[in-house]
């Protein structure tokens, strides 16, 4: 067991069916909310946004909507959202959606206190680094998919679209203050999300657990969301409808969060967010389906270790294996995993990525999300990671 490690988590997680009204009971960080909802509409469709305004009444609290947020957010609605929480003296701020809702929130809370450009203070690529000296408005996160992690975790990742920069960042200001996890507000994601989503947090765990930074709290959470994600994943793509499968998936993804915070992801995000920044129309989950074979196929192919507790936890008998055999349980079952969630014939061609941008990604992943390089169990070169993309066609 690794000797020295932190452990911070400091958001109240309120989590079960149901539990979205409580919010109108609930001790809130302020008198007046800015409300960060997505641009598709559907927080208005399904009567989440509706809900969460009436609570927010009952509870004596006021509220401004912003609601621009794009599937992939961006710099440019951050600083905007962070003007109208300024004009409007909101004290806190209420993201309430998916990853992209709740990530904006994070980021527009913390340009509501600090002066100058949200790309000021990101660190990586060609942001600034600068230190949060003013903090943030209090975050609360009220997710209705089960993917990002975000409820549980202080990063947020903000797309600079002038320089194709996709960058997650986060202090310790980021994480929210509150977060309330309700899974009958996850029995309206479709199928195709809900797998992209799910498939999401699957990683968070599995990279958090090969990550270097990986410590015993973050391994519990970990072994425990994969081994749910596995059982309960295909269960809830093909019954929407299954509160028990949301239920597991809900709580595997708050898992796979804390792991997010305890440990850290490994470079699989950063070559993600490559694809993502140059393709905005793929989803971040099918990115890092469609490199996942490959890519652990490759990494276990240099070292192994660990990788037999994975295949475990996704119901492998590895009894007397070595961990290169270990490691190839896991390959099998990850590719039965995404067979079993209808996802085996994803293609990075179908969103029009092509196999001679590989040199270019793997600069934009090494660049922008350099951090997550270092968190590897083995250094990937240039050329590997090159080698790697190459291998997703
Ligand atoms: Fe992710």
């Amino acid at each position: 067991m690794k000797q020295r490690f932190d452990y911070y988590m400091p958001t109240e997680i309120i989590f079960g069916p149901g539990r979205l009204k409580e919010l109108a009971q609930l001790e809130l960080p302020g008198k007046k909310a800015l409300i960060v909802i997505g641009s598709g509409g559907s927080m208005k469709r399904h009567g989440y946004l509706d809900r969460v305004i009436e609570y927010l009444e009952d509870n004596g609290v006021e509220y401004v909507v912003y609601d621009k947020i794009l599937p992939n957010p961006i710099t440019e609605h951050v600083m905007e959202g962070a003007k109208a929480a300024r004009e409007n003296n909101c004290d806190f701020v209420v993201g309430l959606g998916g990853g992209s809702s709740i990530d904006s929130a994070k980021s527009i809370a913390l340009m509501a206190k600090n002066p100058g450009d949200y790309w000021d203070y990101v660190v990586g690529g060609s942001g600034k680094g600068k230190p949060v000296e003013k903090g943030a408005l209090p975050i609360v996160a009220i997710t209705t998919t089960a993917g990002t992690g975000t409820e549980a975790d202080p990063w947020t990742v903000i797309t600079k679209s002038d320089t194709n920069e996709k960058i997650g960042f986060g202090s310790k200001y980021t994480f929210p203050t509150l977060s309330i996890v309700d899974p009958e507000l996850m029995l309206t994601v479709p199928p195709k999300y809900t797998a992209y989503q799910g498939m999401d947090a699957f990683f968070h765990a599995a990279e958090g657990y090969l990550a270097l930074a990986h410590q015993p709290a973050s391994d519990c959470h970990a072994l425990e969301a994969v081994k749910l994600i596995t059982q309960y994943l295909p269960v809830a793509v093909r019954e929407g409808e299954n509160l028990q499968a949301r239920c597991a998936v809900a709580w595997a993804n708050t898992a796979a969060g804390i792991v997010e915070s305890l440990s850290s992801c490994i470079s699989l995000h950063s070559m993600e967010h490559a694809l993502s920044a140059f393709h905005p129309e793929l989803p971040h989950g099918a990115g890092l389906i469609a490199l996942s074979i490959p890519y652990f196929t490759y990494i276990s192919s240099k070292t192994a270790e660990r990788f037999s507790d994975l295949a475990r936890a996704m119901g492998q008998d590895c009894s007397g294996l070595s961990d290169e055999e270990g490691a190839e349980k896991f390959i099998d079952a990850l590719k039965t995993l995404i067979k079993d969630i209808g996802m085996e014939d994803l293609k990075l061609s179908d969103y029009g990525v092509k196999k001679e941008e590989a040199a270019e990604l793997a600069r934009n992943a090494m660049d922008t999300m350099d951090g997550l390089f270092h968190q590897d169990p083995y250094k990937l070169s240039f050329e590997e990671v090159v080698h790697i993309y190459e291998n997703c066609f």
